[in-house]
């Protein structure tokens, strides 16, 4: 196809009613992406400008675009939501191109293919109009539009409209239509309101086409690709199909998924060889896993980079992260914001929040890791925690190479602990302790020999002559 020759209008005014929500359907994500984001970069990943029709909570699907870098994407208010032909009417004095593709926004499983054997045969057929349809295995398909065709003529009658034989698997109106501009531009003005709702349907372009004699082509395509979103329950059923089609994609690619019913992925997550994801799993947007990694039961990662051969142990939690080659993260470790290094480990019930761990340190069980650069070869004790919010500021710990921080020590930041120093277990450490030192901030031990038998005779002595004088 020569460039410029088509040129697209996605249809997102709608006022998504039967979502009985108070936010526009466009805007619910499905895997992780909005929908109306769907039908966008596919036009874009196919070099076609797209103007986008916007309307109810406009603000709202111009903000959920504009966070994915798409060329070539305009934008038309449609002042009121009086219908599909009415939207794409506001787009006229935009049109350019020799043909106009128009599409609903609220088709997230549409492919590549569709729309460019619809591009393909419309101009290889010199239609006047080519539309996709497909065939509905349910004989209500009570959100569709029937295709109804009589001696060479085409209809679209919508589903509450339809009156006819209920009971076959019926072809259906995807809601992607190709148009040559030179058609609009004379059929937009001929659109009578529907008498039911009032409202000025797409679809009626399709009856004026035939009845004018111009030519009308449909290209046909697979039910699951076309379905439309308009309830919360269709949105669940297409985000199963979306999903399932990631999964088996990365099974293709040699990722075990142990459980795949039972794991969450969005579109983006990208997975390497030989990983092994166990149930429960929720990876979401912008996370990349290594290869030869294990993903434990009910981890959550989102927008983080595991390298290869990391072992995640159950229930751990990690955001906005980098976790390097080989390191073990938890069971119930939360990182967020951070950096592990290469073979380090982050035990259990261990926080990390902008954090950084250096290679081969370990912090195995119960600390709080809050501002702190941690060098490589360090070890922080069970218990550690930085104290590193004074109420008003947050403040830095930095653990250099080597050093050794004893169980159970606060480290009141700002602080530093230089290379290969120690401090004592239960030690509040509010000073910077030099290299090679060893810090013990905490009271000193004093023992008395034989002091406990001793007071366990005076604690009993006590004890009966209490109970003595109760009886008295
Ligand atoms: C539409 C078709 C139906 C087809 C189905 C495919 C019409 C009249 N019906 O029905 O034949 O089988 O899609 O899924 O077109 N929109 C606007 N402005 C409006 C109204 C809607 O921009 O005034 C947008 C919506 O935001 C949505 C798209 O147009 O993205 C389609 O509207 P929707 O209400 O979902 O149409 P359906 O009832 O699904
Ligand atoms: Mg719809």
């Amino acid at each position: 196809m020569e460039p410029g020759i088509v040129q697209a209008v996605v249809l997102a005014a709608g006022s998504s009613s039967r979502f009985k929500t108070s936010k526009t359907k466009l805007c619910f994500a499905l895997c992780g992406q909005e929908l109306v984001a769907y039908p966008v970069k596919l036009l874009a990943s196919m070099h076609i400008p797209v103007t986008c029709i916007i309307g109810y909570q406009k603000e709202n699907v111009v903000a959920a675009l504009s966070r994915h870098a798409i060329n070539n994407l305009s934008f038309v208010e449609q002042l009121e939501p009086r219908g599909t032909g009415h939207a794409l009417a506001c787009a006229r004095p935009f049109f350019g191109a020799e043909h106009i593709l128009v599409m609903n926004g609220d088709m997230p499983l549409l492919t590549t293919e569709i729309v460019e054997n619809l591009i393909h045969d419309h101009l290889e057929s010199c239609s006047t109009v080519s539309f996709v349809i497909s065939q509905s295995a349910d004989p209500s398909a009570d959100s569709y539009g029937r295709i109804v065709q009589k001696e060479g003529s085409f209809q679209i009658i919508e589903a509450r409209d339809y009156t006819g034989n209920r009971d076959s698997n019926p072809f259906v109106n995807a809601g992607i239509y190709l148009f040559k501009t030179s058609f609009l531009e004379k059929a937009l003005d001929l659109i009578q309101p529907s008498s039911k709702t009032g409202e000025i349907y797409i679809t009626e372009l399709i009856r004026l086409a035939s009845s004018m004699g111009e030519k009308v082509s449909t290209s046909i395509a697979p039910f699951d690709s076309i379905r439309g979103i308009n309830t919360l329950r269709e949105l669940w059923a297409a985000e199963h199909i979306k999903r399932s089609d990631l999964i088996t994609h990365w099974m293709d690619q040699g990722v075990r998924f142990i459980a795949a019913q039972n794991v969450y992925l969005d579109f983006d997550v990208v997975l390497g060889a030989d990983t092994v994801v166990a149930p429960g799993c929720i990876l979401l947007q912008g996370t990349t896993i290594g290869s030869g990694c294990y993903l434990g039961a009910y981890s959550c990662i989102t927008n983080s980079v595991i390298h290869d051969q990391t072992i995640i142990h159950p229930h751990s939690v990690i955001a906005d992260s980098t976790i390097h080659a080989h390191s073990k993260i938890g069971p119930f470790a939360q990182i967020k914001a951070s950096t592990v290094g290469e073979r380090a480990t982050v035990g259990n019930f261990v926080e990390m929040n902008r954090s950084r761990i250096g290679f081969s340190s370990k912090a195995k069980h119960l600390a709080y890791l809050g501002d702190a650069l941690v060098g490589n070869n360090a070890n922080i004790g069970a218990g550690t925690i930085t104290c590193n919010y004074d109420g008003v500021s947050k403040h830095t710990t930095i653990v250099n190479d080597h050093a050794v921080i004893g169980g159970n020590t606060a480290l009141v930041a700002p602080v530093c602990i230089g290379e290969a120093a120690i401090t004592g277990a239960g030690s509040v450490i509010t000073d910077d302790v030099p290299p090679h030192a060893l810090a013990i901030a905490r009271a000193r031990q004093e023992t008395k020999e034989g002091y406990a038998d001793r007071l366990k005779e005076r604690l009993l002595s006590e004890k009966q002559k209490k109970s003595t004088t109760a009886t008295l």
